[in-house]
């Protein structure tokens, strides 16, 4: 992770994080651990959340106790320490300390859409008690975690799950955002027929003049081999869906929370349920069809399989640790609302990427520039 590695060095010279106790909640993997410990040679003491037991990487949570002294505790364990600064990921940590009075948290990063939404509502609501940085809308972030970050990893979680041939198949994405246009295209790349369910108009059109199918998610129901779902929001696979599937049909969900799929009700209209395979379960239709959930319907790119591959989480992460420096630094000037991420933070980050990579790209000249900013083609 180079763009990390770059930030670390200059950290660990400023020690511009120093005595901030930091928690973060995020899917404890081995490119987290880098961030962890970025954070900590900063001066930092950070403390780590994972999000969930699935994406839980034990040796990693042991190494980063054992060998780094960084703690891996639950969000209520972490709040007894009191954290100055909390890395979120759908709000989970928003929600523990909502209730909680007195709190010394002076800001917070946000790394995924569907808590960007919540901080936001949160926002307007007058509740959110400290200022939010939208690491999730850096575009250095959604552009390439979100679209091939999350489309490279759940074609690997799918496929390390099952083993199935996609060339040919019938492949049903709802959600057309970011993690969602990464799923279809690399779903299409590997041979599939790709059908987008959308409720945004424009994202439908969109989603249309790139080449798929667009129907609602009745009508595919009945089409598809492969559902994945990314919308962020829940139930988007129901009771009246699961009547229509194919025998056969295949389930997964890579949106942050396991709530996409509506197990319950699955479980409702259905006479039971095996395991079949690791992360698969096949459930028994009343009607003899066979309906196969991967994962227990929760992010398959992270119970799976590794999640997004360090070179996208090098950038997703160089963010996080800019906007954690900018909010020590910054965090009195600011508004108990959500931010973004400063525009220059945001060029760093794909400038220190791009030289970690040898590209070196053109600059304007002056005269481009006084084009570009004059009133005439004289200027
Ligand atoms: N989210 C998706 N992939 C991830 C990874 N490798 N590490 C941390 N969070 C992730």
């Amino acid at each position: 992770m180079p763009v990390l590695r770059s930030i670390r060095k200059q950290l660990i010279r400023s020690q511009s994080l120093a005595g901030m106790r930091i928690a973060a909640c995020l899917h404890a993997t081995t490119e987290t651990a880098n961030l962890m410990i970025t954070l900590r040679d900063g001066g930092a003491s950070p403390i780590l959340c994972p999000v969930s037991e699935e994406s839980l990487q034990k040796d990693v949570a042991a190494a980063l106790e054992a060998d780094y002294g960084i703690p891996v505790v639950s969000p209520a364990e972490a709040l007894e320490r009191d954290p100055q600064l909390l890395i979120d990921s759908g709000a989970q940590l928003a929600e523990v300390w909502k209730n909680r009075p007195g709190a010394a948290v002076v800001g917070s990063t946000e790394s995924n859409a569907t808590g960007v939404a919540r901080l936001k509502t949160m926002a307007k609501a007058g509740t959110l008690r400290y200022p939010v940085i939208a690491v999730n809308d850096a575009m250095t972030k959604h552009l390439f975690d979100n679209r091939y970050g999350t489309g490279q990893s759940t074609m690997d979680g799918i496929l390390r799950a099952t083993n199935i041939l996609l060339a040919g198949m019938n492949v049903v994405v709802a959600g057309y955002g970011w993690c969602g246009r990464g799923v279809a295209s690399r779903a299409r790349g590997m041979g599939a027929n790709v059908i987008v369910c959308e409720v945004d108009p424009i994202k439908a059109l969109e989603a249309l003049m790139d080449g798929y199918r667009v129907m609602s998610m009745n009508d595919a129901a009945a089409t598809g081999d492969v559902f994945v779902t990314v919308t962020g929001n829940r139930a988007v696979i129901h009771r009246d869906h699961f009547d229509k599937l194919k025998n056969g049909a295949i389930l997964c969900n890579s949106g942050h929370f396991n709530v996409e799929i509506d197990l319950e009700a699955l479980s409702r209209v259905s006479s039971g349920k095996k395991q079949t395979r690791e992360f698969v379960e096949e459930y028994s239709m009343r009607d003899g069809r066979k309906i196969y959930v991967l994962g227990e319907g929760r992010l398959i790119n992270l119970s799976s399989a590794d999640g997004h591959p360090a070179a996208v989480m090098d950038m997703s992460f160089a963010n996080q640790a800019l906007s954690v420096e900018y909010l020590v630094k910054s965090h009195s000037t600011l508004d108990k609302k959500v931010y973004a991420v400063p525009d220059q933070l945001d060029r760093q980050v794909a400038r220190l990427k791009l030289e970690a990579m040898g590209i070196i790209i053109d600059r304007l000249s002056v005269e481009q520039e006084n084009y570009l900013s004059g009133w005439s083609e004289e200027a």
